[in-house]
């Protein structure tokens, strides 16, 4: 008994393993490139997780554009991203097969960048007016 338990533990644990194997083949297939994205279009909402530097120019002490944030990500510059490299929306958009990542909306994207998507998210959003009001200068 104990043992044919233990088997089909194993045997769910096994197939857990094949699961997860299967879900990172068909991201790097989908990774490359050499596909349309799997979706249309990619807008992001958020607050300091996602943002890719909507704050750089807002009158707001919360900003991440500065060393060592972004040491890590590709070209090794801070672009505002509250991290050493790319956001957990860069990863979405690279696994959905978005080439280049969604610029942010302080970048004033052009009309056929807007139709692809854009990323609104800014560090201390929050569904609450007095949300980030102490981070005003
Ligand atoms: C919009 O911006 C992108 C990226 O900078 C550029 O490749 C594209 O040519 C621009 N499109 C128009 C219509 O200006
Ligand atoms: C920044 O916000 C503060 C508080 O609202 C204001 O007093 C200050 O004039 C603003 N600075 C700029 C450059 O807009």
């Amino acid at each position: 008994m104990g043992s044919s338990r233990s088997d089909s533990q194993s045997s769910s644990l096994i197939s857990s393993l094949f699961s997860i194997v299967g879900l990172l083949a068909g991201a790097a297939v989908v990774a490359d490139g050499s596909r349309e994205p799997e979706v249309p279009c990619y807008f992001i909402f958020g607050d300091s997780l996602f943002d890719p530097g909507n704050n750089n120019n807002l009158n707001t002490t919360m900003k991440a554009n500065y060393p060592p944030y972004g040491v890590d990500f590709p070209s090794g510059v801070a672009t505002g991203r509250y991290s050493n490299g790319r956001t957990t929306a860069d990863i979405i958009g690279e696994l959905l097969g978005f080439e280049s990542f969604i610029p942010p909306f302080a970048s004033a994207p052009n009309n056929s960048e807007i139709l692809v998507g854009v990323n609104y998210a800014s560090g201390s959003a929050g569904l609450l007016l007095e949300t980030g009001k102490f981070m005003v200068n």
